[in-house]
Protein backbone atom coordinates (compact mmCIF):
# COMPACT_ATOMS: atom_id res chain seq x y z
CA UNK A 1 0.00 0.00 0.00
CA UNK A 2 1.48 3.11 -1.10
CA UNK A 3 -0.11 6.48 0.58
CA UNK A 4 2.26 8.82 -2.19
CA UNK A 5 0.65 10.76 -4.79
CA UNK A 6 1.41 10.81 -7.51
CA UNK A 7 3.31 13.70 -9.57
CA UNK A 8 0.01 14.62 -11.75
CA UNK A 9 -2.03 14.28 -8.48
CA UNK A 10 0.55 16.72 -6.76
CA UNK A 11 -0.39 18.71 -9.64
CA UNK A 12 -3.97 18.75 -9.78
CA UNK A 13 -4.35 19.38 -5.78
CA UNK A 14 -1.98 22.59 -6.03
CA UNK A 15 -3.41 23.63 -9.73
CA UNK A 16 -6.95 23.47 -7.38
CA UNK A 17 -5.27 25.45 -4.03
CA UNK A 18 -4.19 28.36 -6.46
CA UNK A 19 -7.46 28.60 -8.23
CA UNK A 20 -9.39 28.90 -4.80
CA UNK A 21 -7.04 30.90 -3.34
CA UNK A 22 -7.44 33.88 -6.39
CA UNK A 23 -10.47 33.22 -7.66
CA UNK A 24 -12.81 31.93 -4.90
CA UNK A 25 -11.28 33.34 -1.73
CA UNK A 26 -12.03 37.26 -2.42
CA UNK A 27 -15.74 37.79 -2.40
CA UNK A 28 -16.35 34.55 -0.55
CA UNK A 29 -18.08 36.33 2.29
CA UNK A 30 -19.92 38.20 0.39
CA UNK A 31 -21.38 35.45 -1.68
CA UNK A 32 -22.65 34.13 1.11
CA UNK A 33 -24.10 37.44 2.22
CA UNK A 34 -26.17 37.81 -0.63
CA UNK A 35 -26.56 34.16 -1.77
CA UNK A 36 -25.03 34.66 -4.85
CA UNK A 37 -23.95 31.90 -7.52
CA UNK A 38 -20.31 32.23 -8.18
CA UNK A 39 -20.90 32.72 -12.04
CA UNK A 40 -17.59 33.53 -13.08
CA UNK A 41 -15.83 31.26 -10.84
CA UNK A 42 -17.55 28.50 -12.01
CA UNK A 43 -16.94 29.61 -15.70
CA UNK A 44 -13.27 29.34 -14.78
CA UNK A 45 -13.69 25.85 -13.16
CA UNK A 46 -15.20 24.69 -16.48
CA UNK A 47 -12.01 26.27 -18.21
CA UNK A 48 -9.58 24.19 -16.39
CA UNK A 49 -10.99 20.96 -16.22
CA UNK A 50 -12.69 20.75 -13.16
CA UNK A 51 -15.98 20.10 -14.21
CA UNK A 52 -15.92 16.88 -16.17
CA UNK A 53 -12.52 15.80 -14.14
CA UNK A 54 -12.99 11.57 -14.77
CA UNK A 55 -14.71 12.24 -17.96
CA UNK A 56 -13.10 10.59 -21.04
CA UNK A 57 -11.42 13.39 -22.93
CA UNK A 58 -12.86 12.26 -26.00
CA UNK A 59 -16.03 13.65 -24.45
CA UNK A 60 -14.76 16.71 -23.33
CA UNK A 61 -13.49 15.71 -20.02
CA UNK A 62 -9.77 15.73 -17.97
CA UNK A 63 -9.86 12.40 -18.21
CA UNK A 64 -8.38 12.11 -14.17
CA UNK A 65 -9.04 9.89 -11.12
CA UNK A 66 -11.30 9.36 -8.60
CA UNK A 67 -8.56 10.63 -6.49
CA UNK A 68 -7.23 13.83 -7.92
CA UNK A 69 -11.16 14.76 -7.70
CA UNK A 70 -11.50 13.89 -3.93
CA UNK A 71 -7.89 16.43 -3.87
CA UNK A 72 -9.70 19.06 -5.96
CA UNK A 73 -13.42 18.64 -4.23
CA UNK A 74 -11.06 19.03 -0.94
CA UNK A 75 -9.03 22.73 -2.19
CA UNK A 76 -12.22 24.23 -3.33
CA UNK A 77 -14.35 22.97 -0.39
CA UNK A 78 -11.39 24.52 1.92
CA UNK A 79 -12.36 28.32 0.66
CA UNK A 80 -15.73 28.28 -0.74
CA UNK A 81 -17.91 24.94 -0.17
CA UNK A 82 -21.26 26.54 -2.32
CA UNK A 83 -18.72 26.25 -5.51
CA UNK A 84 -17.40 22.60 -4.16
CA UNK A 85 -21.42 21.47 -4.49
CA UNK A 86 -21.50 22.71 -7.90
CA UNK A 87 -18.52 21.24 -9.09
CA UNK A 88 -19.94 17.69 -7.54
CA UNK A 89 -23.30 17.62 -8.75
CA UNK A 90 -21.44 18.30 -11.96
CA UNK A 91 -18.68 15.35 -11.94
CA UNK A 92 -20.28 12.70 -9.59
CA UNK A 93 -23.96 12.95 -10.32
CA UNK A 94 -24.79 14.58 -13.50
CA UNK A 95 -21.19 13.52 -15.75
CA UNK A 96 -20.57 10.27 -13.88
CA UNK A 97 -23.87 9.05 -14.99
CA UNK A 98 -24.02 9.64 -18.17
CA UNK A 99 -20.43 8.63 -18.84
CA UNK A 100 -20.95 5.17 -17.56
CA UNK A 101 -25.25 4.54 -18.62
CA UNK A 102 -26.11 7.18 -21.58
CA UNK A 103 -25.76 5.81 -25.44
CA UNK A 104 -23.14 7.13 -27.62
CA UNK A 105 -25.81 9.45 -29.25
CA UNK A 106 -26.61 11.13 -25.68
CA UNK A 107 -23.14 11.60 -24.77
CA UNK A 108 -22.66 13.46 -27.88
CA UNK A 109 -25.63 15.69 -27.56
CA UNK A 110 -25.24 16.48 -23.70
CA UNK A 111 -22.20 14.97 -22.01
CA UNK A 112 -19.31 16.90 -23.89
CA UNK A 113 -20.67 20.84 -22.68
CA UNK A 114 -21.40 19.43 -19.65
CA UNK A 115 -17.57 17.71 -19.28
CA UNK A 116 -16.29 20.48 -20.91
CA UNK A 117 -17.36 23.13 -18.67
CA UNK A 118 -19.91 24.78 -21.06
CA UNK A 119 -22.91 24.41 -19.77
CA UNK A 120 -23.92 23.05 -16.20
CA UNK A 121 -26.30 20.08 -15.32
CA UNK A 122 -28.78 19.31 -12.50
CA UNK A 123 -29.76 15.65 -10.43
CA UNK A 124 -33.36 15.86 -9.53
CA UNK A 125 -34.84 12.66 -7.35
CA UNK A 126 -36.15 14.58 -4.46
CA UNK A 127 -39.20 16.11 -4.45
CA UNK A 128 -41.40 17.31 -1.43
CA UNK A 129 -42.72 14.14 -0.18
CA UNK A 130 -40.26 11.91 -1.06
CA UNK A 131 -36.50 12.68 -0.02
CA UNK A 132 -34.94 9.72 1.77
CA UNK A 133 -37.89 7.47 0.56
CA UNK A 134 -36.95 7.82 -2.66
CA UNK A 135 -39.11 5.16 -3.95
CA UNK A 136 -42.45 6.66 -3.16
CA UNK A 137 -41.96 9.64 -5.65
CA UNK A 138 -44.75 11.36 -7.57
CA UNK A 139 -43.42 12.80 -10.29
CA UNK A 140 -44.59 10.13 -13.32
CA UNK A 141 -43.58 9.97 -16.84
CA UNK A 142 -45.76 8.43 -19.38
CA UNK A 143 -45.35 6.56 -22.40
CA UNK A 144 -46.89 8.26 -25.26
CA UNK A 145 -45.39 6.92 -28.23
CA UNK A 146 -42.70 8.71 -29.89
CA UNK A 147 -41.86 10.76 -26.60
CA UNK A 148 -43.14 10.41 -22.62
CA UNK A 149 -45.36 13.24 -20.85
CA UNK A 150 -43.75 14.00 -17.60
CA UNK A 151 -45.63 15.84 -14.82
CA UNK A 152 -44.65 16.73 -11.41
CA UNK A 153 -42.44 18.89 -8.83
CA UNK A 154 -38.98 18.26 -7.80
CA UNK A 155 -37.49 19.85 -4.77
CA UNK A 156 -34.38 20.98 -3.51
CA UNK A 157 -32.41 20.87 -6.82
CA UNK A 158 -28.79 22.08 -7.04
CA UNK A 159 -27.95 23.98 -9.45
CA UNK A 160 -31.70 24.62 -10.33
CA UNK A 161 -31.93 27.67 -12.50
CA UNK A 162 -28.42 27.90 -13.68
CA UNK A 163 -28.19 24.43 -15.18
CA UNK A 164 -29.27 23.53 -18.98
CA UNK A 165 -29.41 19.84 -19.16
CA UNK A 166 -31.28 18.28 -16.06
CA UNK A 167 -31.40 14.61 -15.33
CA UNK A 168 -35.14 13.56 -14.00
CA UNK A 169 -36.22 10.84 -12.48
CA UNK A 170 -39.72 9.83 -12.57
CA UNK A 171 -42.13 6.71 -12.57
CA UNK A 172 -43.29 5.08 -15.63
CA UNK A 173 -45.01 1.98 -13.79
CA UNK A 174 -45.61 3.02 -10.36
CA UNK A 175 -47.66 -0.20 -9.47
CA UNK A 176 -43.48 -1.72 -9.84
CA UNK A 177 -42.43 0.23 -7.27
CA UNK A 178 -38.38 0.80 -7.71
CA UNK A 179 -38.35 -1.34 -10.67
CA UNK A 180 -41.06 0.60 -12.16
CA UNK A 181 -39.34 4.24 -12.24
CA UNK A 182 -37.20 5.69 -15.43
CA UNK A 183 -34.34 8.73 -15.30
CA UNK A 184 -34.82 11.29 -18.40
CA UNK A 185 -32.29 13.90 -19.68
CA UNK A 186 -34.75 17.06 -19.53
CA UNK A 187 -33.50 20.44 -21.60
CA UNK A 188 -33.88 23.66 -19.93
CA UNK A 189 -36.47 25.60 -22.01
CA UNK A 190 -39.11 23.04 -22.82
CA UNK A 191 -42.47 24.14 -22.95
CA UNK A 192 -44.08 22.63 -19.09
CA UNK A 193 -40.98 23.46 -17.64
CA UNK A 194 -40.87 25.94 -14.96
CA UNK A 195 -38.63 26.82 -12.12
CA UNK A 196 -39.79 27.66 -8.90
CA UNK A 197 -38.29 30.23 -6.06
CA UNK A 198 -34.10 30.38 -5.25
CA UNK A 199 -34.75 28.46 -1.17
CA UNK A 200 -32.68 30.73 1.40
CA UNK A 201 -31.02 28.66 3.08
CA UNK A 202 -28.68 28.50 6.12
CA UNK A 203 -25.63 27.61 4.25
CA UNK A 204 -23.93 26.68 1.04
CA UNK A 205 -25.78 29.93 0.18
CA UNK A 206 -23.81 31.10 -3.04
CA UNK A 207 -24.88 27.43 -4.57
CA UNK A 208 -28.31 27.68 -6.40
CA UNK A 209 -31.10 25.53 -5.23
CA UNK A 210 -34.89 25.77 -6.31
CA UNK A 211 -38.02 23.53 -7.03
CA UNK A 212 -38.68 22.40 -10.28
CA UNK A 213 -41.99 22.07 -11.39
CA UNK A 214 -42.97 19.61 -14.78
CA UNK A 215 -46.33 20.43 -16.30
CA UNK A 216 -47.13 17.68 -19.53
CA UNK A 217 -43.89 18.10 -20.55
CA UNK A 218 -42.83 16.08 -23.68
CA UNK A 219 -39.64 14.12 -23.26
CA UNK A 220 -38.68 12.50 -26.42
CA UNK A 221 -37.92 8.61 -26.21
CA UNK A 222 -34.73 8.73 -26.82
CA UNK A 223 -34.06 10.91 -23.91
CA UNK A 224 -34.97 7.95 -21.40
CA UNK A 225 -31.50 6.73 -20.00
CA UNK A 226 -31.17 2.75 -20.20
CA UNK A 227 -33.54 0.00 -20.35
CA UNK A 228 -37.09 0.27 -19.31
CA UNK A 229 -37.04 0.70 -15.69
CA UNK A 230 -33.51 1.05 -15.17
CA UNK A 231 -34.40 4.52 -13.44
CA UNK A 232 -33.87 3.77 -9.54
CA UNK A 233 -30.88 1.77 -9.97
CA UNK A 234 -29.25 4.41 -12.27
CA UNK A 235 -29.80 6.88 -9.55
CA UNK A 236 -28.60 4.41 -6.67
CA UNK A 237 -25.38 3.62 -8.56
CA UNK A 238 -25.03 7.62 -9.46
CA UNK A 239 -25.51 8.31 -5.71
CA UNK A 240 -22.74 5.80 -4.49
CA UNK A 241 -20.08 7.98 -6.51
CA UNK A 242 -21.81 10.76 -5.21
CA UNK A 243 -21.52 10.54 -1.42
CA UNK A 244 -17.74 10.75 -2.32
CA UNK A 245 -18.02 13.98 -3.89
CA UNK A 246 -20.13 14.81 -0.61
CA UNK A 247 -17.45 13.33 1.70
CA UNK A 248 -15.15 15.34 -0.17
CA UNK A 249 -16.49 18.25 0.58
CA UNK A 250 -17.18 17.76 3.92
CA UNK A 251 -13.57 17.09 3.99
CA UNK A 252 -12.54 20.50 2.36
CA UNK A 253 -14.79 22.37 4.79
CA UNK A 254 -13.03 20.46 8.16
CA UNK A 255 -9.73 21.05 6.62
CA UNK A 256 -10.32 25.00 6.22
CA UNK A 257 -11.79 25.54 9.31
CA UNK A 258 -8.74 23.45 10.92
CA UNK A 259 -5.98 25.43 9.52
CA UNK A 260 -7.52 28.62 10.05
CA UNK A 261 -7.99 27.38 14.06
CA UNK A 262 -4.20 26.53 14.19
CA UNK A 263 -3.34 29.76 13.00
CA UNK A 264 -5.21 31.25 14.97
CA UNK A 265 -4.39 29.40 18.71
CA UNK A 266 -1.23 29.94 17.42
CA UNK A 267 -1.38 33.84 17.15
CA UNK A 268 -4.50 34.48 20.10
CA UNK A 269 -3.16 35.57 23.78
CA UNK A 270 -5.18 34.62 26.67
CA UNK A 271 -4.05 34.62 29.95
CA UNK A 272 -0.03 35.33 28.96
CA UNK A 273 0.20 32.98 26.56
CA UNK A 274 -0.75 31.81 22.77
CA UNK A 275 -4.18 29.90 23.37
CA UNK A 276 -2.85 26.72 22.07
CA UNK A 277 -0.65 26.58 25.12
CA UNK A 278 -3.71 26.11 26.74
CA UNK A 279 -4.37 21.93 27.24
CA UNK A 280 -8.16 22.53 26.22
CA UNK A 281 -7.72 23.95 22.94
CA UNK A 282 -4.71 21.97 22.05
CA UNK A 283 -7.24 19.05 22.23
CA UNK A 284 -9.84 20.42 20.51
CA UNK A 285 -7.00 20.72 17.65
CA UNK A 286 -5.77 17.27 18.14
CA UNK A 287 -8.97 15.87 18.10
CA UNK A 288 -9.87 17.54 14.48
CA UNK A 289 -5.99 17.09 13.45
CA UNK A 290 -6.83 12.89 13.81
CA UNK A 291 -10.50 13.26 12.73
CA UNK A 292 -9.68 14.63 9.77
CA UNK A 293 -7.18 12.42 8.70
CA UNK A 294 -9.32 9.64 9.25
CA UNK A 295 -12.05 11.04 7.03
CA UNK A 296 -9.17 11.58 4.27
CA UNK A 297 -8.10 8.13 4.18
CA UNK A 298 -12.03 7.11 4.14
CA UNK A 299 -12.45 9.32 0.78
CA UNK A 300 -9.19 8.26 -0.65
CA UNK A 301 -10.26 4.41 0.10
CA UNK A 302 -13.55 5.04 -1.51
CA UNK A 303 -11.91 6.86 -4.61
CA UNK A 304 -9.12 4.15 -5.29
CA UNK A 305 -11.91 1.80 -4.79
CA UNK A 306 -14.14 3.65 -7.35
CA UNK A 307 -10.92 3.84 -9.84
CA UNK A 308 -10.65 -0.47 -9.66
CA UNK A 309 -14.03 -0.66 -10.85
CA UNK A 310 -15.03 -2.40 -6.89
CA UNK A 311 -18.47 -2.02 -5.32
CA UNK A 312 -18.56 1.23 -3.19
CA UNK A 313 -21.66 1.45 -2.30
CA UNK A 314 -20.23 0.65 1.83
CA UNK A 315 -17.42 2.52 1.44
CA UNK A 316 -18.46 5.83 -0.20
CA UNK A 317 -21.95 6.35 2.47
CA UNK A 318 -18.50 5.46 5.09
CA UNK A 319 -16.45 8.34 3.80
CA UNK A 320 -19.50 10.26 3.50
CA UNK A 321 -21.26 9.57 7.16
CA UNK A 322 -17.38 10.02 8.93
CA UNK A 323 -16.37 12.95 6.73
CA UNK A 324 -19.76 14.82 7.07
CA UNK A 325 -19.78 14.57 11.33
CA UNK A 326 -16.26 15.53 11.23
CA UNK A 327 -16.96 18.46 8.99
CA UNK A 328 -19.63 19.65 11.92
CA UNK A 329 -17.56 18.81 14.83
CA UNK A 330 -15.06 20.46 13.90
CA UNK A 331 -16.48 23.51 12.63
CA UNK A 332 -18.14 23.68 15.98
CA UNK A 333 -15.20 23.82 17.66
CA UNK A 334 -13.48 25.70 14.93
CA UNK A 335 -16.10 28.72 16.52
CA UNK A 336 -15.14 28.22 19.76
CA UNK A 337 -11.52 28.30 19.42
CA UNK A 338 -12.20 31.91 17.38
CA UNK A 339 -14.13 33.32 20.56
CA UNK A 340 -15.67 35.94 19.50
CA UNK A 341 -14.11 36.36 16.58
CA UNK A 342 -15.82 33.10 15.53
CA UNK A 343 -18.90 34.24 15.49
CA UNK A 344 -18.79 37.07 13.19
CA UNK A 345 -18.64 36.27 9.16
CA UNK A 346 -14.83 37.85 8.49
CA UNK A 347 -13.20 34.98 10.32
CA UNK A 348 -15.12 32.87 7.86
CA UNK A 349 -15.47 29.86 10.59
CA UNK A 350 -19.15 30.91 11.22
CA UNK A 351 -20.13 29.98 7.56
CA UNK A 352 -18.21 27.01 7.43
CA UNK A 353 -20.43 25.85 10.67
CA UNK A 354 -23.26 26.76 8.36
CA UNK A 355 -22.04 24.80 5.39
CA UNK A 356 -20.96 21.48 7.15
CA UNK A 357 -24.52 21.08 8.09
CA UNK A 358 -25.52 20.45 4.69
CA UNK A 359 -23.06 17.81 4.37
CA UNK A 360 -25.03 15.35 6.81
CA UNK A 361 -28.31 16.01 4.81
CA UNK A 362 -27.89 15.98 1.03
CA UNK A 363 -27.11 12.81 -1.01
CA UNK A 364 -29.14 11.00 1.69
CA UNK A 365 -28.88 11.88 5.03
CA UNK A 366 -26.58 10.40 7.75
CA UNK A 367 -29.36 8.17 8.93
CA UNK A 368 -29.64 7.32 5.22
CA UNK A 369 -26.39 6.05 5.21
CA UNK A 370 -26.43 3.84 8.05
CA UNK A 371 -29.38 2.03 6.53
CA UNK A 372 -27.13 1.67 3.27
CA UNK A 373 -24.08 0.26 5.23
CA UNK A 374 -25.78 -1.68 7.91
CA UNK A 375 -27.82 -3.88 4.77
CA UNK A 376 -24.37 -3.95 2.80
CA UNK A 377 -22.47 -5.61 6.00
CA UNK A 378 -25.53 -7.76 6.29
CA UNK A 379 -25.41 -9.34 3.17
N1 LIG B 1 -26.33 1.04 -4.63
C1 LIG B 1 -26.88 0.25 -5.56
N2 LIG B 1 -28.11 -0.24 -5.45
C2 LIG B 1 -28.81 0.07 -4.34
C3 LIG B 1 -28.30 0.89 -3.33
C4 LIG B 1 -26.99 1.38 -3.49
N3 LIG B 1 -26.41 2.19 -2.58
N4 LIG B 1 -29.23 1.03 -2.36
C5 LIG B 1 -30.29 0.32 -2.76
N5 LIG B 1 -30.04 -0.25 -3.96
C6 LIG B 1 -30.92 -1.13 -4.73
C7 LIG B 1 -31.23 -2.43 -3.98
O1 LIG B 1 -30.24 -3.39 -4.23
C8 LIG B 1 -32.57 -2.80 -4.58
O2 LIG B 1 -32.39 -3.36 -5.86
P1 LIG B 1 -33.04 -4.79 -6.30
O3 LIG B 1 -34.48 -4.75 -5.94
O4 LIG B 1 -32.77 -4.87 -7.75
O5 LIG B 1 -32.31 -5.80 -5.49
C9 LIG B 1 -33.24 -1.47 -4.80
O6 LIG B 1 -32.19 -0.49 -4.88
C10 LIG B 1 -34.20 -1.09 -3.70
O7 LIG B 1 -33.48 -1.18 -2.50
P2 LIG B 1 -34.17 -1.12 -1.08
O8 LIG B 1 -35.26 -2.15 -1.00
O9 LIG B 1 -33.09 -1.15 -0.08
O10 LIG B 1 -34.87 0.32 -1.19
P3 LIG B 1 -35.52 1.23 -0.10
O11 LIG B 1 -36.73 1.83 -0.69
O12 LIG B 1 -35.66 0.52 1.21
O13 LIG B 1 -34.47 2.47 0.10
C11 LIG B 1 -32.46 3.73 0.13
C12 LIG B 1 -33.20 2.46 -0.30
C13 LIG B 1 -31.01 3.33 0.29
C14 LIG B 1 -32.94 4.29 1.46
C15 LIG B 1 -32.64 4.78 -0.98
O14 LIG B 1 -33.98 5.16 -1.11
C16 LIG B 1 -31.78 6.01 -0.78
O15 LIG B 1 -30.59 5.98 -1.09
N6 LIG B 1 -32.36 7.16 -0.30
C17 LIG B 1 -31.63 8.41 -0.21
C18 LIG B 1 -31.87 9.23 -1.44
C19 LIG B 1 -30.76 10.19 -1.71
O16 LIG B 1 -29.58 9.93 -1.43
N7 LIG B 1 -31.08 11.32 -2.33
C20 LIG B 1 -30.11 12.25 -2.75
C21 LIG B 1 -30.67 13.16 -3.81
S1 LIG B 1 -29.40 13.94 -4.79
C22 LIG B 1 -28.74 15.12 -3.82
O17 LIG B 1 -29.03 15.21 -2.66
C23 LIG B 1 -27.72 16.00 -4.51
C24 LIG B 1 -27.20 17.08 -3.69
O18 LIG B 1 -27.69 17.36 -2.64
C25 LIG B 1 -26.08 17.86 -4.08
P1 LIG C 1 -36.76 13.18 5.01
O1 LIG C 1 -36.57 12.04 4.11
O2 LIG C 1 -38.15 13.64 5.25
O3 LIG C 1 -36.06 12.88 6.41
C1 LIG C 1 -36.37 13.61 7.59
C2 LIG C 1 -35.57 12.97 8.73
O4 LIG C 1 -35.99 11.61 8.92
C3 LIG C 1 -34.06 12.90 8.44
O5 LIG C 1 -33.34 13.08 9.63
C4 LIG C 1 -33.88 11.49 7.94
O6 LIG C 1 -32.56 10.98 8.13
C5 LIG C 1 -34.88 10.75 8.82
N1 LIG C 1 -35.32 9.47 8.20
C6 LIG C 1 -36.04 9.29 7.08
N2 LIG C 1 -36.21 7.98 6.83
C7 LIG C 1 -35.56 7.31 7.81
C8 LIG C 1 -35.37 5.94 8.11
N3 LIG C 1 -35.84 4.96 7.33
N4 LIG C 1 -34.65 5.63 9.21
C9 LIG C 1 -34.13 6.59 10.01
N5 LIG C 1 -34.29 7.91 9.78
C10 LIG C 1 -34.99 8.27 8.69
N6 LIG C 1 -32.00 16.40 -4.02
C11 LIG C 1 -31.84 16.13 -5.33
O7 LIG C 1 -32.48 15.22 -5.87
N7 LIG C 1 -30.99 16.86 -6.10
C12 LIG C 1 -30.24 17.87 -5.60
O8 LIG C 1 -29.48 18.50 -6.33
C13 LIG C 1 -30.40 18.19 -4.20
N8 LIG C 1 -29.73 19.24 -3.67
C14 LIG C 1 -30.02 19.63 -2.38
C15 LIG C 1 -29.50 20.82 -1.88
C16 LIG C 1 -29.86 21.27 -0.62
C17 LIG C 1 -29.32 22.56 -0.11
C18 LIG C 1 -30.78 20.52 0.17
C19 LIG C 1 -31.25 20.99 1.52
C20 LIG C 1 -31.27 19.32 -0.31
C21 LIG C 1 -30.91 18.88 -1.59
N9 LIG C 1 -31.48 17.72 -2.12
C22 LIG C 1 -31.31 17.41 -3.44
C23 LIG C 1 -32.44 16.94 -1.33
C24 LIG C 1 -31.77 16.03 -0.31
O9 LIG C 1 -31.15 14.94 -0.93
C25 LIG C 1 -32.85 15.59 0.69
O10 LIG C 1 -33.19 16.73 1.47
C26 LIG C 1 -32.39 14.45 1.57
O11 LIG C 1 -32.21 13.27 0.82
C27 LIG C 1 -33.36 14.19 2.74
O12 LIG C 1 -34.68 14.12 2.30
P2 LIG C 1 -35.84 14.97 3.04
O13 LIG C 1 -35.37 16.37 3.09
O14 LIG C 1 -37.12 14.70 2.35
O15 LIG C 1 -35.89 14.42 4.49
Amino acid sequence: MDFKLTEEQLMIQQAARDFAQTELLPGVIERDEHSKFPADAVKKMGELGFLGMMVDPKYGGAGLDSVSYVLAMEEIAKVDASAAVVMSVNNSLVCAGMEKYCSEEQKQKYLVPLASGEVIGAFCLSEPEAGSDATSQKTTAVDMGDHYLLNGTKNWITNGSTASTYLVIAHTHPEKGHKGINAFIVEKGWPGFEIGLKEKKMGIRGSDTHSLMFTDVKVPKENRIGEDGFGFAFAMNVLNGGRIGIASQALGIAQGAYELSLKYAKERKAFKTEIINHQAIAFKLADMAVNISAARLLCMKAASEKDNGEDISISGAMAKLFASQTAMDTTIEAVQIHGGNGYVSEYHVERMMRDAKITQIYEGTSEIQKIVISRGIAK
